[in-house]
This record gives structure tokens, C-alpha cells and sequence, in this order.
């Protein structure tokens, strides 16, 4: 059936719409976590922003769109934290709907040089903070009968090794990140969860743009590598992340969504 003059409004907001929905955002201080957050606000979510450091410029930009958010602070690698962290967002929004996983860090540096610290921190935070996040907010999920979404941050290195930078842990830890999403999307379909992966390609935010981790040599490295001649910007990420925490993502679990520009086909 055609649908009526002025409807197409109606429409969308039935299909994505996230008014009354409790979004949780981890490491939503900067970046893609802080566009994202500002995208789920203006889609109707209110937003709970965890972090480490503090998230008041998120905050404001979510308030300034007439959205709700408050911060609460976390080390995702830290299990008593994210416990705490978790109930102190029940005790304040009373329930959780979607959890956008996207706290994670890299290093540089061959395999053979790393120490064992290093790659730990990289799995920690990347793998087993996600998994721990992830864990949680299920079962609040699960005890309140809620039929969330959980949306963990994988990436292309996931599927591809970057070149010429050495990051074997990280490339490991989204590798890893694809597959738990996959094992929790079967694990959770019988409670309603569904859980799903975003893999990126490089994305222009202080982790691929910081001269204090990237130097303008490995930038000019990177170019040529990228189909679309440059990196996504966050918002371009945020439409994505709003499908899969949405009704119309219904029949979508265990998948991950590309956004790379067609980085990783050729
Ligand atoms: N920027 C890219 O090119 C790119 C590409 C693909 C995937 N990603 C992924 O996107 C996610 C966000 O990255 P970004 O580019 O916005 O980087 P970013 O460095 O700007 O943001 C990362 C955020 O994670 C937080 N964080 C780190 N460790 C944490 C911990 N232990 N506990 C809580 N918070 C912690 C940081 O404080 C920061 O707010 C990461 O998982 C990253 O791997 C980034």
C-alpha cells in the first residue's frame, strides 16, 4: 500500500526509532563512541556514557540536541567496576537496551618486539572488556525480560592485517571480537538479545589521526590503500549502529556490518 503525504516521517520513526530506549555507550568521551552516543540521542535514546576520564563534551552535545545523558565512570577491563557500573545504571534508567561495545586501544609494534603486558592490555581492554561489558548488561537484560541489542565493536583488522603498521594483538583482539558476537548472538537468541559486530575501516579519530600515534609517514602510507581516498568520518558510522539498535534490525543477530569503504575487497 502507497503511503500517505507526510507518513514517510511516521514511517522511519517506526522502523528506527529509539524514543524511551536506555543506551549505553562505553568509551564515549571522544571518537566514534562520542558521534555515536550524539546518534542515538537524536533517534530518541537516552544515553548513559562510560568511560574512564570524564564525558562532559558528549554530554553537552547530546543536551544541546535536547537529548538526556549522564556519565558513568568505568575501566571496562575491570569486572568489579563494570558490576558497579551496571547497577548503578539500573538503579538510575531502570533497565538497559542497547549496549554499543566500543572501548578499545591499539599499539604498534612488531610481534617479536611486544612484551606480553602489551598484548595483555590490548586483549583486555578489546576482547575481555567487551565480552565483560557484554555479559553484564545481558543479565539485566535477561532478569528484566528486555529484547535488547547489543552491538560490539569489531573492525576490519578483524577480517585483514593492516599494512605497514605491526598491530598483531589488535588485529587479534577483532578477530576475536567477530566471533564472540557470533557465539552470544546464538547464546542469547532464545532470551530476545540480539548481538551484532561493526568493523570499520580507518575512521578519522584521535586513534588513527593523532599525530602522537600516527605520524605523517604512515598517514601517506595509508592513502593509497583506501578505495574512497579517505577515511570515514565518525558520523558516517553512527546509521549503521542506529539499524542494528533498532526494530528494524529484528531478524539481524550474529552478523557484522562492513563500513570501510571498500577497504577490505581489495
Ligand atoms: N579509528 C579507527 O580507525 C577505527 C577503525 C576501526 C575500529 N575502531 C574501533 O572503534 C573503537 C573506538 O575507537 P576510536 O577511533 O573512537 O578511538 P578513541 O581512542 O578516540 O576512543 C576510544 C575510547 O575508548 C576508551 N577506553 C579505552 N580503554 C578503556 C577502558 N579500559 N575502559 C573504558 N574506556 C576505555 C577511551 O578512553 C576512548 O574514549 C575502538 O574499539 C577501535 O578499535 C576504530
Amino acid at each position: 500500500m502507497p503511503i500517505g503525504k507526510g507518513d514517510s516521517m511516521m514511517y522511519l520513526e517506526k522502523l528506527f526509532g529509539l524514543k524511551g530506549k536506555v543506551a549505553v555507550v562505553t568509551g564515549g568521551g571522544q571518537g566514534i563512541g562520542q558521534t555515536v552516543a550524539l546518534g542515538l540521542a537524536q533517534a530518541g535514546a537516552d544515553l548513559v556514557i562510560v568511560c574512564r576520564h570524564g564525558a562532559d563534551e558528549t554530554i553537552r552535545k547530546i543536551e544541546e540536541v535536547g537529548g538526556k545523558a549522564y556519565y558513568v565512570s568505568c575501566d571496562v577491563t575491570d569486572e568489579a567496576q563494570v558490576k558497579a557500573a551496571v547497577a548503578e545504571i539500573i538503579g538510575k534508567s531502570g533497565h538497559i537496551d542497547i549496549l554499543f561495545n566500543n572501548a578499545g586501544i591499539c599499539y604498534h609494534k612488531d610481534a617479536y618486539e611486544a612484551t606480553v603486558e602489551e598484548w595483555r592490555r590490548v586483549i583486555d581492554v578489546n576482547l575481555t572488556g567487551e565480552y565483560i561489558m557484554a555479559r553484564e548488561v545481558a543479565r539485566t537484560m535477561i532478569d528484566g525480560k528486555i529484547k535488547g541489542s547489543i552491538i560490539n565493536m569489531a573492525s576490519m583488522s578483524g577480517t585483514i592485517v593492516n599494512i605497514p603498521q605491526r598491530q598483531a594483538a589488535y588485529n587479534a583482539s577483532k578477530a576475536g571480537v567477530m566471533h564472540m558476537t557470533k557465539s552470544l548472538a546464538i547464546e542469547w537468541a532464545d532470551y530476545g538479545i540480539r548481538v551484532n559486530s561493526l568493523s570499520p575501516g580507518y575512521v578519522a579519530t584521535p586513534m588513527s589521526i593523532d599525530p602522537k600515534f600516527v605520524d605523517q609517514e604512515l598517514m601517506d602510507a595509508w592513502m593509497p590503500l583506501m578505495p574512497l581516498h579517505r577515511m570515514a568520518k565518525p558520523e558516517e558510522l553512527v546509521p549503521a549502529v542506529l539499524y542494528l539498535a533498532s526494530p528494524a534490525a529484528g531478524y539481524t543477530t550474529g552478523s557484522d556490518i562492513i563500513v570501510d569503504g571498500a577497504y577490505s575487497i581489495v
